[in-house]
């Protein structure tokens, strides 16, 4: 299986009509409450759930499963390069385990206080290596099952580095006009010399369209799944 040595990965957003996951207001909350209730089920399926950086310093989300899930504590993942993360964010505050990947030229002491329940792990030169940190999940933290929550340019790494297995894209009605794009690959300085693949060549299939309240929630797998399940 092509996962075998990162977790299956899942990326989870959730968009208006226009394809924004956020307005420029910062409005972010286009969930039906059912389609929380769902989202909430897929966490309690997973080892880990992720954000980048970007989602902790404008949403502060806990990344931990309610809502009638209680009892599966998935790690949390933080993407951080420069460990710009509030020593008081909601994802340290103890209710399940936290790593935060940064890049080798970050200096992780000052996270040392924090005690057992987050752990700091370099890994790649000056930005996040995603590919090295989830064969570190897979391998060190035993996780098979990955879901990223955003944001748009975590997305976007993983899409460039093919990275991801399944989308799950919730469709509510909101129009955004602007806004924060799901997929965000416009800095050209996040990748560098590096070259990713062109997200022309990568192709998600559908798998399921299902309605939560407001909510349409479109599942996708991806081309190499698709083939063999069909
Ligand atoms: N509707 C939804 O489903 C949803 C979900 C999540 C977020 N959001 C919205 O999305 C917005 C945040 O998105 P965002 O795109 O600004 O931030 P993001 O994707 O959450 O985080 C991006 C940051 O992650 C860090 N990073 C580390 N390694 C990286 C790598 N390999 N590739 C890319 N980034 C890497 C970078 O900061 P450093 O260089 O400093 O490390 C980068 O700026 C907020 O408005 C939030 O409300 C919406």
């Amino acid at each position: 299986m092509p996962h075998r040595q990162r977790p299956y990965t899942i990326l989870s957003v959730a968009q208006s009509i226009d394809g924004f996951i956020a307005g420029t207001s910062g409005f972010n909350r286009f969930s039906s409450d059912q389609d929380l209730d769902d989202l909430h089920k897929l966490r309690s399926t997973v080892g880990a759930i992720a954000v980048g950086i970007g989602t902790v310093l404008a949403d502060n989300p806990r990344l931990t499963v309610r809502r009638g899930f209680e009892g599966a504590k998935p790690l949390r993942v933080v993407f951080d390069s420069f460990l710009r993360l509030p020593k008081d964010a909601l994802v340290l505050n103890g209710e399940a385990h936290t790593v935060v990947f940064c890049g080798e030229d970050a200096s992780p002491s000052s996270f040392d206080a924090l005690g057992p329940l987050c752990e700091v792990v370099a890994v790649g030169k000056g930005k996040v290596d995603i590919k090295r940190a989830l064969e570190f999940l897979a391998s060190e933290k035993r996780v098979d099952r990955l879901l990223v929550e955003g944001g748009g340019k975590i997305i976007g790494s993983f899409l460039r580095e093919d990275l991801a297995d399944e989308l799950r894209v919730s469709i509510n009605p909101f129009i955004c006009g602007e806004g924060v794009k799901m997929v965000s690959v416009s800095e050209k300085s996040d990748w560098g010399d590096k070259k990713g693949t062109s997200l022309l060549d990568i192709r998600f299939y559908p798998k399921s369209v299902q309605q939560f309240g407001h909510s349409v929630v479109i599942t996708y797998l991806h081309a190499r799944y698709f083939e063999r399940s069909n």
